[in-house]
């Protein structure tokens, strides 16, 4: 098999940079291990940031995302057993989140490419990135009937999550990661129950921990906690998760949460992790094959859109015109960016997570920050502003300073 571009993956990342590539004329084919009903049903993400809107919208994928989604203009934190809202709207400049499935994209993006004939290869292994250093590199792919096969391209695009296998391509030489496990995970509910607050709600309680309440739709509501890293989802059966919900909402604020039947529950661990650089030779990294942020802040699909908003007119500026200054340029440039979303993300984690062995001092610390983030507008601007979404920045790294080991040609 033959194509312009070999992408890694149909996670929103793959299948955003095939749909835009696609727009412009360039061909490629996604490979992705899993089935699609599958990689549909998988349930993840639901804030997006206006950037990542604007960018779905404008390359025609915003019809059920314009009618469904639901905007949030506001976001509250609770803490010291009370509601406590930040007004993003006002504090932002007039910005504000969406709240749409990561499920539900990576559908309309999937009906976009099947409706356009675009080759989705589901069941299919990518096993091997071969010759990334030549002209015509290669992707060794296993598919469901065990038949092993070759696809050459120009470009890859590793868009293979965290787990994937295009990162490892990069030699060691080369390749550093940087890396924080946290000592804790999220335990994750889907419940057809009408959520009890109208905006995403951080939870803080100062012996307990943390706790979420996000939505789905009215009727759908998306609940997370922490918990033991370690922890069993057998050990959770559904009356202990809506107990140990309520203990962290308790406080002179009063709340009742609405229970209602569990559709789904997972355990997820948390870390932080980049890889430098997001690029080498013809292979570029883009989504949580290079870099995982905590949940805590709710980026990581945001992330690996805006990764894609930067790889792709890269990409096509290389197929219309021969150029690799901005294909080049296009790890220094997202890194940037990168960085300060992760930063935003670990400390959001760091401000409403209990750590163990932590003092009670730490822990009115914690609450401290809360109320300084929600009663201060400097404060409180600072978070806005990143949890709506950091603009896009253009790479001031000079051509010089990079390391030549990893450029194109
Ligand atoms: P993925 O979605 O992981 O896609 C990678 C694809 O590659 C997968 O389909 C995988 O099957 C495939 N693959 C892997 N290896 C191979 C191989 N060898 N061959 C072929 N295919 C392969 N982000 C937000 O922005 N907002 C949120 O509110 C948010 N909440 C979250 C809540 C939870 C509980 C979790 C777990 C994550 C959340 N995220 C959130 C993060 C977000 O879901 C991810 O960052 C996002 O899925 C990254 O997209 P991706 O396309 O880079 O990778
Ligand atoms: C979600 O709705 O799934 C969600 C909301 C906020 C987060 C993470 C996930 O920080």
């Amino acid at each position: 098999m033959q194509t312009q571009v070999a992408i890694l993956g149909a996670g929103p990342a793959g299948l955003f940079l095939s749909h835009l590539l696609h727009l412009q004329g360039i061909d490629s084919i996604v490979i992705e291990s899993r089935s699609r009903e599958y990689v549909e049903g998988r349930l993840r993400a639901g804030v997006l940031e206006k950037g990542t809107v604007d960018a779905l919208v404008e390359a025609g994928l915003g019809e059920s995302l314009l009618r469904e989604g639901l905007r949030h203009k506001e976001i509250n934190f609770r803490f010291g057993g009370r509601n406590h809202t930040l007004d993003l709207d006002d504090l932002s400049g007039g910005r504000y989140v969406t709240v749409y499935g990561q499920q539900k994209v990576v559908k309309d993006i999937i009906a976009a490419r099947m409706a356009a004939q675009g080759k989705i290869l589901f069941e299919t292994k990518a096993e091997e990135i071969l010759g990334i250093e030549t002209a015509n590199p290669r992707v060794r792919i296993v598919t469901k009937n065990g038949e092993q096969q070759e696809i050459s391209c120009e470009l890859v695009a590793g868009c293979d999550g965290f787990h994937g296998i295009s990162r490892e391509t990069i030699p060691s030489s080369i390749l550093k990661t940087f890396e924080r496990v946290y000592p804790f995970a999220w335990l994750g509910i889907l419940a057809e129950a009408p959520p009890i607050f109208n905006c995403v709600t951080n939870v803080y309680h100062e012996e307990r921990g943390f706790a979420l309440l996000s939505m789905r739709s009215r009727t759908l509501s998306r609940l997370y906690m922490q918990c033991d890293p370690n922890e069993k989802l057998e050990d959770w059966p559904d009356e202990r998760i809506w107990d140990e919900l309520e203990r962290r909402l308790e406080g002179t604020e009063k709340c009742k949460l609405v229970r209602g039947p569990i559709l789904n529950k997972g355990i997820t661990p948390m870390r932080s992790f980049v890889a430098e650089p997001m690029s080498y030779r013809r292979l570029f990294l883009a989504g949580d094959s290079a870099h995982i942020v905590p949940p805590t802040g709710a980026k990581g699909m945001n992330l690996a859109m805006a990764d894609i908003r930067v790889l792709a007119p890269a990409m096509i500026d290389y197929f219309k015109t021969g150029a690799t200054r901005l294909l080049d340029a296009y790890s220094d440039t997202c890194l940037r960016r990168v960085w300060k979303v992760e930063r935003f993300s670990w400390s959001v984690t760091s401000m409403t997570h209990n750590f163990p062995e932590e003092s009670r001092f730490d822990r009115r610390m914690r609450s401290a920050t809360l109320d300084y983030l929600t009663s201060s507008k400097a404060s409180g601007t600072t978070f806005a502003e990143n949890f709506v979404g950091l603009p896009l920045e253009n790479s001031e790294v000079q051509d010089s300073e990079r390391d030549p080991r990893t450029v194109m040609l």
